[in-house]
């Protein structure tokens, strides 16, 4: 081999040695930080099909709703992440009410339902529904037949004796589906009311788990006889066959307006916008069913999933989410739990 020949090899080599190295940095880095907060399969299913329509690169952190409102929060001097996709909306208008996201108008809008301007609106253009979902609970009623328990209804149905160390569900500071239930008690019945049935509910309960659905699948495995989540979770494992009763409370029960914020300081506001825009199309909407996620999309021209719970058999409470959404009152709120729920003796 010539030496000229040696030589061009080695340059070769180093370029491509530096072509693998400075892709490698960026795809670290990504071109998007994504922060999603519902389920790891439809956060990865979106990801995939948002590379593929844009070529932009994501980097994506999957947490609990409470538990990212709390990272952007101490995030701010520095922030890291570009857009908050998904999870319950009160922390996002808790993060919209202190300034830690950034006011947007999409040419979107004008595709959503009522529902999901109206959280934009009231969170002065800060944050967005990109879907909607009713809480209640779900039972094994595999587990359910084996104890004896008789058909579950209702909220008061939980506070039975024979669930002792039966329900599951997840801690409301980390998780936005425990808050939403926190927030619907007091609304339901009053704070009095609401608190203690809370602390009864407290006896029956085996685990506060971080994650919202979690209880859903320990449900599904018959870990737990009972899960309090979204009864959209609870669907996601009946499709796959699970044994389980999906409850929408007899008393009435509270939702979720699921949301989407851009953080303020994003370092990448061009593509924040871009998936801004896109999760808000029909066409992104609809990747939801294809994950088992059956939530009810904010896209007016997207389809529902067959499988999503039926809102029209729901009894809604008239949930204020301008109230339980405030920074004043979901830091109130989650401390009294802490103090009179949390750790109260069984
Ligand atoms: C699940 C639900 C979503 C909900 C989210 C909140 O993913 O399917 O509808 O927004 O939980 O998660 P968290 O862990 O904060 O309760």
């Amino acid at each position: 081999m010539t030496t000229r020949k040696t030589a061009q090899i080695a340059a070769l080599a180093l370029l491509g040695a530096a072509a693998l190295a400075a892709p490698g940095t960026a795809r670290a880095q990504g071109d998007l930080v994504l922060y999603c907060t519902v389920q790891e399969e439809w956060c990865r299913a979106m990801v995939t099909a948002f590379e593929k329509k844009t070529g932009v690169k994501v980097a994506m952190t999957r947490k609990s709703s409470g538990e990212l409102y709390a990272q952007i929060k101490a995030e701010a001097a520095n922030p890291k992440g570009d857009i908050w996709w998904g999870g319950t909306g009160d922390p996002h208008l808790q993060a919209a009410e202190e300034n830690l996201t950034l006011d947007y108008t999409s040419p979107m809008n004008k595709e959503l339902h009522p529902w999901a301007i109206k959280q934009w609106e009231q969170s002065k253009k800060r944050t967005i529904g990109v879907y909607s979902g009713a809480l209640g609970y779900g039972y094994n009623t595999k587990q359910a037949a084996d104890k004896k328990l008789p058909e579950m209804k209702c909220w008061s149905d939980l506070l039975d004796p024979k669930l002792k160390d039966e329900v599951q569900v997840a801690d409301p500071n980390s998780s936005g589906t425990s808050y939403t239930l926190l927030a619907t008690m007091v609304q339901l019945m009053g704070e009095d009311k609401g608190f203690d049935y809370l602390k009864k509910l407290h006896k029956n309960i085996n685990q506060y788990t971080k994650s919202g659905a979690a209880p859903a699948k320990a449900t599904s495995l018959g870990e737990t006889t009972v899960g309090i989540v979204f009864q959209h979770d609870m669907v996601t494992f009946v499709v796959q066959g699970a044994p389980i009763k999906v409850v929408a409370p007899c008393e009435g029960t509270g939702y979720e307006i699921g949301s989407m914020s851009i953080v303020k300081g994003a370092k990448n506001l061009d593509n924040a916008k871009k998936w801004y825009d896109w999760a808000l199309t029909a066409e992104a909407q609809e990747l939801g069913a294809t994950a088992k996620a059956f939530q009810v999309p904010s896209n007016k021209s997207a389809k529902a999933p067959k499988e999503a719970p039926d809102f029209s058999k729901i009894k809604f409470i008239d949930y204020d989410f301008a109230k339980y959404g405030s920074s004043a009152e979901r830091k109130r709120l989650l401390s009294k739990w802490d103090a009179e729920v949390k750790n109260l003796p069984k």
